[in-house]
């Protein structure tokens, strides 16, 4: 069995020299020691500016992320929330995407888009998620040795956000392409052209899908979103266009990578697979662990609206201060043996879909597609073993395999 490498620990001798900024180093290095020396010397630690790249605050503790996530008023999301738009001066979307909106705005736009993302409005979604899932992983363990990334996981996530999108099949290879090179990159450091590009091809796609259900309503989201009154007015056409954006892009890569990297954690852990293979843990307790373990979505980016003291650090009106669920999920201040990947571990409020009014919308989704994954696997393959080193994507914001081969052993 081909045994997978591990990344070089980062150990560097002052805190200063590290650029969490830097996607490289999040592809290169095990940040997991950083971390920790973070979370006990500085929790609350400012990266300072370098050339023309703004300083900000590095938040790595449990309490203190949650204290930012749930304070919306103190820590905005209105000019960004995620470290890039927010060092590049803002987020062209502030006030009309979901994800980038504060206060009643925010309300009134997530209480009109709960009802789709509800566990009874996903009935449908989730039964076409689960036969899908069961075809790609009976495809793969017929094949026997497959790239588990692009072969099973890049496919699951996108085909649940386009029945929910009512975007047409023969549309969906377009989107994968278009997202996965949105948000970070499988060789090197995501340029600026190719991510301006593909945001502005998915926006373009979803701008003509809005114009196409307005003239003829369907039973989907964007139809949704079309005939949608907010205080008695319809959503404007960016609101419609940026929110299909977001769904998007919040729910494709960001729970691939949890499936890749969960799969990845259980080869490695052939304990670990048995416990869920013979019902010794139950598959709700071990998504949960995966979810902890992967931590897809690194961090949460805000700004500070007013000053105030966090952590024990002044943080003045109009700091970018960011909040590391990477960090948070390791936190050994609320997590029994946080470095053990666990799939009994009990209690697990892991925030990984992060807190507060900005909580996860497709958390239901993603947990229901993990569930699908993990019992096709467990029904289907005997056993999972690494087939050559996997490769990881370059980004500050999102963490994951960009591929991962391996052989699938069928189940007799
Ligand atoms: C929000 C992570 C799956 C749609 C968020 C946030 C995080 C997150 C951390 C909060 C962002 C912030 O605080 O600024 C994840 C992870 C997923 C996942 C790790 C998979 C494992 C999904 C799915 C969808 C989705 C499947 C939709 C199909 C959204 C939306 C928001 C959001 C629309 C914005 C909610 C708001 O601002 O009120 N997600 N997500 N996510 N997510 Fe997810």
């Amino acid at each position: 069995m081909t045994a997978l490498t591990t990344r070089p620990a980062l150990a560097p001798d002052a805190l200063d020299d590290v650029d969490l900024a830097d996607p490289l180093l999040h592809a290169r290095h095990d940040l997991g020691p950083l971390w920790h020396r973070l979370r006990t010397e500085a929790p609350v630690h400012w990266q300072p500016e370098r050339g023309d790249q703004p300083g900000f605050w590095v938040v790595s503790r449990y309490d203190d992320v949650v204290a930012v996530l749930n304070d919306t008023a103190t820590f905005t999301s209105e000019r960004g929330n995620v470290l890039d738009t927010l060092l590049a001066g803002g987020d062209s979307a502030a006030g009309k995407m979901l994800a980038v909106t504060d206060g009643g705005p925010h309300k009134a736009l997530r209480s009109a888009l709960l009802k789709p993302f509800s566990p009874r409005a996903l009935d449908v979604v989730v039964d076409s998620v689960r036969r899908g899932t069961r075809g790609l992983v009976e495809e793969a363990v017929r094949r026997g040795t497959v790239d588990f990334a692009a072969d099973v996981a890049a496919h699951i996530p996108l085909a649940a956000i386009c029945d929910l999108l009512g975007v047409p099949p023969s549309d969906r290879q377009h989107i994968i392409d278009l997202t996965s090179s949105a948000l970070s990159s499988a060789d090197g450091a995501p340029t600026e052209e190719a991510t301006w590009s593909s945001r502005n091809g998915l926006l373009f796609y979803f701008s003509e899908l809005a114009a196409a259900r307005r003239a003829k309503p369907l039973d989907d989201v964007v139809s949704l979103l079309v005939t949608k009154e907010i205080d008695g007015r319809p959503l404007t056409h960016e609101q419609i266009v940026f929110n299909c954006y977001s769904i998007i892009m919040g729910g494709h890569e960001t729970t691939r990578f949890a499936m890749i990297g969960g799969l990845r954690a259980l080869m490695e852990r052939p304990g670990q697979w048995q416990a869920l293979k013979t019902g010794q843990v139950s598959t709700a307790s071990a998504v949960e662990e995966v979810l902890r373990w992967t931590t897809p979505a690194l961090h949460s980016g805000r700004t500070a609206t007013q000053d105030v003291f966090l952590g024990g650090q002044f943080v003045e009106e109009g700091d970018i201060v960011t909040a590391w669920m990477a960090s948070a999920n390791r936190d050994e201040r609320l997590f029994d043996r946080p470095e053990v990947f666990d799939l009994a571990r009990t209690p697990n409020k892991h925030l990984t879909f992060a807190h507060g009014p900005h909580f996860c919308l497709g958390a239901f989704l993603a947990r229901a597609e993990l569930t699908a994954l993990l019992e096709s696997l467990c029904e289907r393959v005997a056993v999972a073993e690494p087939a050559g080193e996997p490769g990881y994507v370059y980004s500050n914001f999102l963490s994951g395999l960009s591929s991962l081969p391996v052989t699938l052993v069928p189940e007799r």
